[in-house]
């Protein structure tokens, strides 16, 4: 089975991006494996810090090992967006793949400071985890909004430049990098989220030397996904999108059935809502036909 590493790169090298999608439960989980299975691809599972609180940091990481196990697929499992030395080390103790230490918020001299201390945490404890860094901020919260997250870099002038990200992965160490190119977390209520910034992507993708992360997908549109990943997006974070299907779908079921108490009975039409969002986005990311 190839490696977390090796299948970002692979994908890299045909022009095309792997998915990544967020769970808080198992439902999530059984709904993305169950696209990635349909359409034969490889797949990482997200929990951010709150998430994972919920599920149990051990218990994710071992119903993700547990299906890469059974069903001998690869999937792999990523401590989202993490704040905090201790949280990020506490990830890659109870077994995680991959880990994001997010210093996004931090000077730009502290975020390289504690990057690299976790990254060298990983190589002495964990090499094979990945460690991937997060450099311009794009906001915090997976959610619906009226309004851009304050203080979200999505200007030109505000986005990560090349030598950032050049300085950035040097100094660290790291395996990948989340670069701010007008991307934010959450999806605007109003339709679309701002335009993502191509060449600034193509740009960075040469500087930094190693694989970028797209994080907050949801509400980009489908031609910004396909240039984003023509020029040199890796991987493509989503999770509001599947947090609004799942919702959306439990309350009509819950409204169809309304004398169910048998959690499985009801939350079967949750699961399907979230196999039918993943496998649509995977399919794009993947330029497999719709
Ligand atoms: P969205 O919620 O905007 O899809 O972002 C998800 C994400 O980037 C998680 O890391």
């Amino acid at each position: 089975m190839q490696t977390a590493i090796e299948i970002i790169k692979d994908a890299e090298s045909r022009g095309v991006a792997v998915g990544h999608f967020n769970i808080s439960n198992t439902e999530q989980l059984w709904g993305i494996f169950n696209a990635a299975r349909s359409l034969e691809l490889p797949i990482f599972i997200g929990t951010s810090e709150g998430e994972r609180a919920f599920i149990g940091p051990r218990q994710a990481a071992v119903l993700v090992q547990s299906l890469r196990e059974q069903f001998n697929w690869p999937i792999y499992l990523n401590a989202d967006h993490t704040y905090s030395l201790e949280k990020a080390k506490e990830a890659v103790d109870v077994g995680y793949d991959c880990v994001i230490f997010d210093g996004a918020q931090l000077s730009m001299e502290e975020n390289i400071a504690q990057t690299k201390e976790f990254v060298s945490y990983v190589r002495e404890t964990r090499p094979e985890v990945l460690v991937e860094g997060e450099l311009g901020y794009i906001g915090t919260s997976s959610s619906m909004m009226d309004e851009l997250p304050e203080g979200a870099a999505v200007t030109r002038e505000e986005m990560t430049s090349p030598e950032e990200a050049q300085r950035f992965v040097e100094e660290t160490g790291v395996d990948l990098l989340a670069p701010a190119v007008g991307n934010v977390h959450g999806m605007m209520e109003s339709g679309r989220n701002p335009n993502l910034d191509t060449e600034r992507i193509s740009a960075l993708r040469e500087a930094a030397g190693v694989p970028l992360v797209l994080h907050g997908g949801s509400g980009v549109s489908d031609e910004d996904f396909v240039s984003s990943i023509e020029a040199g997006m890796g991987m493509v974070h989503i999770n509001t999108e599947i947090r609004v299907a799942f919702r959306e779908a439990l309350e009509q079921s819950l409204q169809e059935k309304p004398d169910e108490i048998a959690p499985y009975k009801y939350m079967d039409q949750a699961v399907d809502a979230v196999t039918e969002s993943v496998a649509n986005r995977l399919k794009l990311f993947n330029k497999l036909d719709s």
